[in-house]
Parts: C-alpha cells; structure tokens; sequence
C-alpha cells in the first residue's frame, strides 16, 4: 500500500523560505502515523507541502520491507529521485522507515544522491538529523533509540479519524518477520501522554481514534507493576477504560492484536464500553498447528478459534478481520487447505493475505524447502477468490439494516456520494445532497439504511 500526503486544497500553502516537501509513505499504519509526526515537523521547521512530488525541494520517502515486493517498490521511487538531483543538486533526498533500517549504511552506498538514512525509531528526530544534512553531512540514524514524546503536532490527513500510537516495537520473534529487527524493543507510551494526546484531538473536533501497536496487546508490559497503575500490571484494557470518557470521541479502535495475548479480560472490557467498535483485526497467519510452530505464533488454531467464538458469543454484531500468509516454507497442500477450511469456519469479514516472502536476518529464510513462485501465485489466488466469496457471504447482514455511519469525507470516486464507515469497519457510501439540497458534514453520525452490498464495501440512503 502506498500513500502520499496531498497538498491541502483550497488552502494557500503558508510562504517559507526552506522550501517545499513531499512525503510518499510505504506499509502498515505505523509508517503512517510517522509520516504524519515528520509532516508537523517539516511544518513547524518552515517547510510547506509541494503541489507535486516531482517539484518539491524535499523528498521523504518512508519505507516499508515486510515482503520484497514492498522493497522494491522504494527503489524504483528512488531512482527516479536520485536521477532528478543530479539536475537539481538542492533537492534533499530523505529515506526513513523500515527498509532504512533494514539497510542502513548500504542504502547511502548503493544511492549516494540519499542525504539521510534513518529508521523509525527516529522519526520524532527529523528536525535534528536535517539540521546536520544542512550543515554538510550524509547522514546514517539506525541506532536504538528511546523515543522521546511526541515534539511536533502531526500534520494528520484525516481531521475526523486520528491514529494514536500507543506501543512502539515487537517482542515477538515470528519467524518470517523483519519488524522487530527494524522497530526495536516495545516501548509504551505512558497512559498520560496517550490521554493528551486524545483530548487534543478531541478538542479539534476528531471523532474517532484508533489506537496503534504491531502487537497491542503487549500494551504496558514493558512497565514494572505499580509504575502506572497502582495496583497492576497496566494492560490494554486498563487503558481503554482509562480513556473512554474523554468528551467528543464517539469511537474508539485498536490495532493489531496477537492472539497470544488477546484476552477474554480484554473482550469484557470491548462488550462494556460503548465507545469501543466492535471490529476485531487478530491475524491467525495459518490454519495449520504444524505450521504455527514453525511460524514460533505461541498458539494452536483451537486457541484463536476459542477467541474468536467467544467474540461472537459476546458481541453477535462484530465483525472479525485477519492476515494470513500462504506458501510458509514446507506449506503442504493439506496444510493449505487447513486454512481455507479456516476463513470458511470462521466467516471473517476480511482477510489480508500475502504470499509468504524471504525477509533479511530471520530464520525462516534460510530454511531449505522454500516453495516455488508458481505455488505462491496459485495459492494467493485460491485464497483471494474464497476471502471475497466469503466476505460477500458476510455482508448479507447488512442488507436492510440501518447502520451507524460517522462520516468522513466526499467519496473522492463520485463527489455526489459521502463515504464513513459502520462501527464494524465496514466502509459505507451514500448520497451527500438531502432533498433540500443541504449536504451533512464530515464528522457527523448519521443512519443509513443498506440497500446494496459489495465484497469490501456498501452503499445505503440517510433515514
Ligand atoms: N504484528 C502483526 C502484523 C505484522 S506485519 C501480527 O503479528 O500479526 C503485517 C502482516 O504482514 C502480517 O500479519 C503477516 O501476515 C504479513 N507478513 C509479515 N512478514 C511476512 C513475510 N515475510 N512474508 C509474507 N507476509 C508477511
Ligand atoms: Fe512480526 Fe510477529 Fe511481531 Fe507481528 S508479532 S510484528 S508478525 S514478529
Ligand atoms: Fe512495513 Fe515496517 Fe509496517 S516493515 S508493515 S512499515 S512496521
């Protein structure tokens, strides 16, 4: 997935003297939220958004290497730039995120036009590291890291929906994955800085907040017992009941969670508080209890079943999503199969699925029986059409019903429509003019009345 941060419309970007920037970001969320933080930096520093990324002074790519496609994806960008400064030597060349860890120095070797290579641990450092760019240096920050509280105001693409960092890192040590390599140590944030942050948000009229982690529920373990929470260890769900009154948030989300550690505590405290949306992402990663092991997961299919079954229990109107990779080195075709049998089982609303793909310095990567790329496209394939099957199956639900809908911008696809979301994550589209030619506005709730479905998306009238 990639995502570049547009110039505002309609807003005169604010003159300056340091010139403009483009940030393109890569990945998951967290890249996201980065970009956000190092888009208010670039800000407050005096820089201004370019009209195109082909005519900003700065680049800022932030990068993504979960899988190698996603690499490559970075380099070709980057050559395109590295050809462009050497008619523009001005032009600032920045690369941050997980691939500029992952790489480091050999990124400055292999692309000299790059002026500064840092990795994700250092995106609340932008403003320093640029500081040494501008007096002279190429410029290499992959160190560890603690990472100081937020010094800028993120410059966020959505004004009704915010993303709020909770847990930086991964402690797990999946065998296929390159993230905790390149994101460090969890390290929290204190349930203080998190409650500022949101009620800043709230004051400026967001309404909904997702709360962000690789492995959420790992929230608060990395603090000693009593640091935070007289009593206990503070857990997620102590967080989510810490933050819910806060007045002007109608909704709040969490992502993502690792069934090792997703509790029925925690799935009390979701059914208990209004606020939080009954969406679910728990990736189970495959169906197989032979192939979990090897993935070192820390659970069996019957465990993640366990969760999801007293999810549905306790809340019949949530929706559940996961990821999954296929072709995990020795897949066997029954083990494939388990995995079908899985999304078929469990009726999930989504699942992201990927061709399991060698990552840098992780075990799985050196094993022998890798799987052929024609078994990784047919694979990837089988398991698209059943997710969009079934997916299409679930939505059936929502026919005729009237869903919650907050909304969250024009559809940018058909400008007569609004597009917002059902608290079950589902997006929802409808049209924006009423009879009196008055049109509702983003950030409002409104109810829609369901009339047509697709796989991943639905379209209503307001009632
Ligand atoms: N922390 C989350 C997700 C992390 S990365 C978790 O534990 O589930 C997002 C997704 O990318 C993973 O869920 C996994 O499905 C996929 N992924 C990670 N490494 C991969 C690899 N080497 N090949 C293919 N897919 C991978
Ligand atoms: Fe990667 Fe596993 Fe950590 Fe998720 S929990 S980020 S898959 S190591
Ligand atoms: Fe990619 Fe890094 Fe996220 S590798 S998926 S951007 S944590």
């Amino acid at each position: 997935m990639t995502t570049s941060i547009a110039p505002a419309k309609n807003k005169k970007s604010r003159s300056s003297n340091r010139g403009s920037y483009w940030i393109t970001t890569f990945g998951c969320q967290m890249n996201k939220a980065d970009s956000e933080r190092m888009s208010g930096i670039l800000q407050q520093m005096g820089y201004h958004l370019a009209e195109a990324e082909l005519k900003a002074d700065l680049i800022l790519y932030n990068t993504c290497t979960i899988r190698d496609n996603a690499e490559q994806k970075v380099y070709s960008y980057l050559g395109r730039q590295a050809r462009r400064k050497q008619l523009l030597p001005h032009l600032k060349i920045i690369i941050a995120g997980c691939l500029a860890q992952q790489e480091g120095a050999s990124l400055l070797r292999r692309v000299p036009e790059i002026d500064l290579v840092m990795g994700p641990q250092h995106a609340n450092r932008l403003e320093t590291l640029l500081n040494q760019v501008d007096n002279g240096h190429q410029v290499l920050a992959t160190d560890e890291q603690h990472i100081y509280e937020d010094i800028a105001t993120p410059r966020r693409d959505s004004p009704i929906c915010g993303w709020v960092n909770i847990i930086y890192g991964c402690n797990e040590r999946c065998t296929y994955c390159v993230v905790p390599s390149v994101r460090g140590k969890e390290q929290s944030r204190t349930p203080k800085a998190i409650r500022n942050e949101i009620q800043n948000l709230a004051k400026i009229g967001y309404k909904e907040i997702t709360l962000l982690g690789q492995n959420i529920d790992a929230y608060g373990r990395d603090f000693k017992v009593g640091e935070h929470n007289q009593l206990n260890q503070l857990s997620l769900s102590n967080l989510l009941e810490y933050i819910h009154d806060i007045e002007g948030i109608e909704r709040i989300r969490f992502a993502t969670s690792h069934p090792r550690y997703f509790t029925k505590e925690l799935i009390d405290v979701c059914a208990k508080l209004p606020k939080v949306c009954e969406h679910f992402h728990i990736p189970f990663q495959s169906g197989s209890n032979k192939i979990l092991k090897k993935m070192a997961r820390g659970y069996t299919i019957e465990i993640y079943k366990e969760i999801i079954n007293y999810i549905k229990q306790i809340m019949p109107d949530s929706s559940v999503s996961a990821d999954a990779i296929v072709a995990f080195p020795g897949e066997t075709e029954d083990q494939f199969n388990e995995t079908l049998s899985i999304i078929k089982d469990l009726q999930f609303d989504l699942v992201n699925t990927a061709a399991y793909s060698p990552r840098p310095n992780t075990p799985a990567a050196t094993w022998p029986n890798q799987l052929s790329e024609k078994v990784k496209i047919d694979r990837l394939r089988e398991i698209n059409s059943l997710v969009e099957k079934v997916a299409k199956e679930r939505n059936l639900r929502y026919k005729d019903s009237v869903q919650e809908i907050l909304i969250e911008s024009v559809n940018s696809k058909d400008n007569s429509q609004l597009m917002g979301r059902t608290r079950t994550n589902r997006l929802t589209f409808f049209p924006r003019f009423l009879n009196d030619g008055k049109s509702h506005l983003a950030g409002e709730i409104v109810k829609v009345k369901i009339n047509e479905i697709r796989p991943f998306s639905l379209t209503g009238n307001l009632i």
